[in-house]
This record gives C-alpha cells, sequence and structure tokens, in this order.
C-alpha cells in the first residue's frame, strides 16, 4: 500500500469536502450550550449534512473492524472521553468540554475535522487545555512542506505538549484521507524529527492531537468506541485536514466561524 498523491481534480474534491466539513462544526456552535443533548447535536449535523450540504456523514454505520458499526453521524467527546464518544440523551452541563468530530463525504471525497466547544464557563484548567491542544495541532501543520517527515509534525506536536505539561495520547493519531476515510500514511503525534515518511505535494493527511492533562494512557469502553483517559483526566482534541502544497501546506477545514490561527502562525 502507499500514499496516495491528489491530481487537480482530487485535490478540488478535498478542498470542497473540507469546506463542507467545516460548515457542518459552524452550523453547530450556536447550538452547543448546557441542556442540550448531544443526540440533538448529531440529528441537527446529519439534517444539514444531508438536507443543506447533499453529503454525507462518514461516522454513519462506519465499521473499519467489520463488527462494530459507528451508530451515530458525529463523534462527541466530553471532558474525559479522548475521541469516538457517542452522542446520547444526557444534557450538556456547564463546564463540560465537548470535542465535536465531523466527517463529510462529497462526490466521493472526505473532509475531517474536529474542534473543542466550552459549554457555559469552563475552568481556568479546561480553558487551557483546550487552547494549548489548538495550539499543538498547529505547531504539527507548520512542520508540513515537501520534504519534511512525519516523525517532523509528532516531534513538535509532542515537544509543545509535553513543554506544557501536558501528555500525547499514542494509540490513536492522524491519518491520509481522500476517497477512503483513513488512508496511508498513519500520522503520530510524538516522534523524532526526519523520521518516518516524506510529504510530497498531493497528499492529503488529517493531524488531530489529542492531548491529556493527566497521564497518556487511555482505555475504552464496554461500547466498542468510546476512549477515555485511564486516570479519568480531562482530554482534548482539534483536528484538520491539511494539503501538501508545492510551497508549503494548505489547511482545507477552514471557515468563518473556526478560531482563528494561533499569532505564532505568520501569514504570508
Ligand atoms: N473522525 C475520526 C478521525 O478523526 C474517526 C471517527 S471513526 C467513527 O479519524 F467511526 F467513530 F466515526
Ligand atoms: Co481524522
Ligand atoms: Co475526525
Amino acid at each position: 500500500m502507499t500514499i496516495t498523491i491528489k491530481d487537480e481534480a482530487g485535490i478540488n474534491g478535498m478542498r470542497i469536502a473540507g469546506r463542507l466539513t467545516a460548515q457542518v462544526l459552524d452550523y453547530l456552535t450556536p447550538f452547543v450550550k448546557p441542556g442540550v443533548t448531544t443526540n440533538e447535536l448529531d440529528q441537527l449535523a446529519e439534517d444539514y449534512t444531508t438536507k443543506v450540504l447533499h453529503a454525507i456523514s462518514a461516522p454513519l454505520n462506519y465499521d473499519p473492524s467489520g463488527r462494530n458499526p459507528y451508530p451515530k453521524s458525529i463523534c462527541t467527546s466530553i471532558n474525559h472521553q479522548v475521541c469516538h464518544g457517542i452522542p446520547n440523551d444526557k444534557p450538556l452541563k456547564k463546564g463540560d468540554i465537548l470535542n465535536v468530530d465531523v466527517t463529510v463525504i462529497k462526490d466521493g471525497w472526505h473532509g475531517d475535522s474536529s474542534r473543542m466547544y466550552l459549554v457555559g464557563e469552563a475552568s481556568i484548567a479546561a480553558k487551557r487545555l483546550c487552547a494549548l491542544t489548538y495550539d499543538a495541532l498547529w505547531r504539527g501543520i507548520l512542520q508540513v512542506r515537501p520534504g519534511a517527515h512525519l516523525g517532523d509534525i509528532g516531534h513538535a506536536i509532542q515537544k509543545f505538549a509535553e513543554g506544557h505539561g501536558l501528555s500525547v495520547v499514542r494509540e490513536f493519531c492522524g491519518h491520509g484521507i481522500g476517497q477512503k476515510f483513513h488512508e496511508e500514511p498513519q500520522v503520530l503525534h510524538y516522534g523524532k524529527p526526519g523520521t518516518l515518511d516524506e510529504l510530497r505535494a498531493g497528499m492529503t493527511l488529517t493531524i488531530e492531537p489529542m492531548l491529556n492533562a493527566g497521564r497518556k494512557e487511555i482505555k475504552e469502553l464496554g461500547d466498542g468506541w468510546t476512549i477515555v483517559t485511564k486516570d479519568h483526566s480531562l482530554s482534548a482534541q482539534w483536528e484538520h485536514t491539511i494539503l501538501v502544497t508545492p510551497t508549503g501546506y494548505e489547511v482545507l477545514t477552514l471557515s468563518d466561524g473556526c478560531p482563528p490561527v494561533p499569532a505564532f502562525v505568520s501569514v504570508n
């Protein structure tokens, strides 16, 4: 198996899918408030994706193991849940932090992005974790250019996270993405500079660090999907889909409603 290189048509398909993915997250933003249930958010996302965007929710019935199809349209991971939380009927509470992970298929191409939402007022520690994880994502993105190595991305994220006393989840990673949801390569969020595959223009991949306030260890719940921190410490995640361009990177999952690019990212 090899890493796919997208041609001009593929890049266009990826740009469209990425933009729609970000639009779903924008659409959900005003609904994320104390009292709303994650099932309500799931239904809003599904209706918007299918009826307004004329696209498909990739998670619904996604079944990489062939044994346990994912039952909902989005992933919603609260507080100590790391990723792949399944929407349910429990209302969100003031002070919760919520990751919403959206993957949209449009004309066969996938866009994948997730954001953290603060439900009402969050604690200083929770806000700090969410903000630092966002910065960690961008530390990774800044490494992306032809000739760089996947290990450069992982190293930048790990160094930043651990430098701020946070731990990096090892068992889940970013991934190549295109006409398949999860393609080669794996994009680890830890590692050594100069190691692993070299990036080439036309690759599309996600970067999606999961950072814990406590220890890095995780466990899977009995539903076969939800991942939580073993020590029950808070966990945060942000995800973008990225195109490797001839000169660097293009973030495909930006939108009007996504948070501003961090100040350390120079735009020129
Ligand atoms: N969106 C997740 C990712 O970033 C994968 C979710 S798989 C699902 O790779 F089945 F849980 F939706
Ligand atoms: Co992903
Ligand atoms: Co995702």
